[in-house]
């Protein structure tokens, strides 16, 4: 036990440590995002979004890893219907894992994935060599190509709006469609600020030149999704995180103790994600919309 301790205090150790943590370099979100891979390794369908739920009413006690994974197509589907130019060319932005580009492509479509995530490049690049990805974020692609549609699903949020609108404007084509389905804040309030206030959206599009041909408020298909997740946290996460300390507590009480702080920061993070899951408070504090934006 004594050695364990003494390996803490241990220079040689902390030099390595010194040395791998530089060797990370600093963590940026868009390039290796911990949740969303995360999330992919629990969904096997490439979809990384909160897929879309025929029956709102759905008992969550009832909900599968399979018909989460179902409702998801469905949610890529319903994006592929509202396509109109079924032989241009399609940016699927911010592509996740892949799985939406691989339907488009199934169905013949000419689509190019967009993703600035190095995990998520690399699966594509392996699994779906057909598929042509750019490596950067939306508002770094390069302006060369022009396509008649872009898609946005649940990657809108991550998007600065003005740089967005200029983007979206030199890489589209006249009449182009923009497809972006994704959940807005309707106020400030809330604990995670994540998405976009829909004022703003919407502010942003009046004054620019695209115009909304098309809305539909999905939230309540959605939900399940939430509750489903909700579910899993409460019957399984916090029931193995504290299990996890407990038997640390009784196996190595004296580190228990030392990292008091370390274990209540972890506490902090996990109610801070789980609270931007929670049902009621996404339904008071956001709505999901599926947008069909064309240019004026
Ligand atoms: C919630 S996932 C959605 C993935 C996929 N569209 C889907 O529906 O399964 C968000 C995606 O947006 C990407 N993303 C984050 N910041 C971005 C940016 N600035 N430009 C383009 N994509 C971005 C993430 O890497 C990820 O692929």
């Amino acid at each position: 036990m004594k050695t364990k301790y003494f390996q803490l205090l241990n220079p040689v150790k902390w030099i390595k440590a010194y040395r791998l943590k530089k060797q990370d370099g600093k963590y940026d979100k868009s390039k290796s995002d911990l949740e969303l891979n995360l999330y992919s390794k629990i969904l096997k369908n490439d979809m990384l979004h909160y897929g879309y739920f025929e029956d709102p009413e759905i008992a969550t006690d009832s909900i599968s890893i399979k018909s989460v994974e179902d409702a998801q197509i469905k949610y890529a589907q319903n994006i592929v219907d509202l396509i109109k130019d079924k032989e241009g060319n399609v940016l699927d932005v911010g592509c996740g894992m892949g799985g939406l580009s691989a339907i488009l492509s199934a169905q013949n479509f000419k689509v190019e994935a967009l993703t600035p995530n190095k995990n998520q490049i690399r699966h594509i690049q392996n699994k779906y060599k057909s598929i042509p990805v750019h490596n950067c974020k939306f508002e770094g692609i390069e302006e060369i190509r022009k396509y008649s549609t872009v898609i946005n699903s649940e990657s809108f949020q991550y998007i600065d709006l003005e740089k967005g609108l200029a983007k979206i404007n030199a890489i589209t084509l006249p009449n182009a469609q923009w497809i972006i389905t994704d959940y807005f804040r309707l106020h400030d309030n809330g604990i995670n600020k994540s998405s976009h206030l829909l004022t703003d959206f919407i502010e942003a599009i009046g004054n620019s030149n695209w115009k909304i041909v098309y809305e539909k408020d999905i939230t309540p298909n959605i939900l399940p999704m939430l509750r489903f997740l909700r579910l899993y946290v409460d019957r399984f996460i916090f029931p193995l995180k504290n299990f996890a300390f407990e038997k640390f507590r009784y196996k190595q009480g004296f580190l228990y103790y030392l990292t008091q702080d370390l274990r209540e920061g972890i506490d902090k993070k996990i109610n801070k994600e789980v609270a931007s899951i929670d049902p009621e408070k996404f339904a008071n504090e956001k709505k999901y919309m599926i947008f069909v934006l064309e240019k004026q």
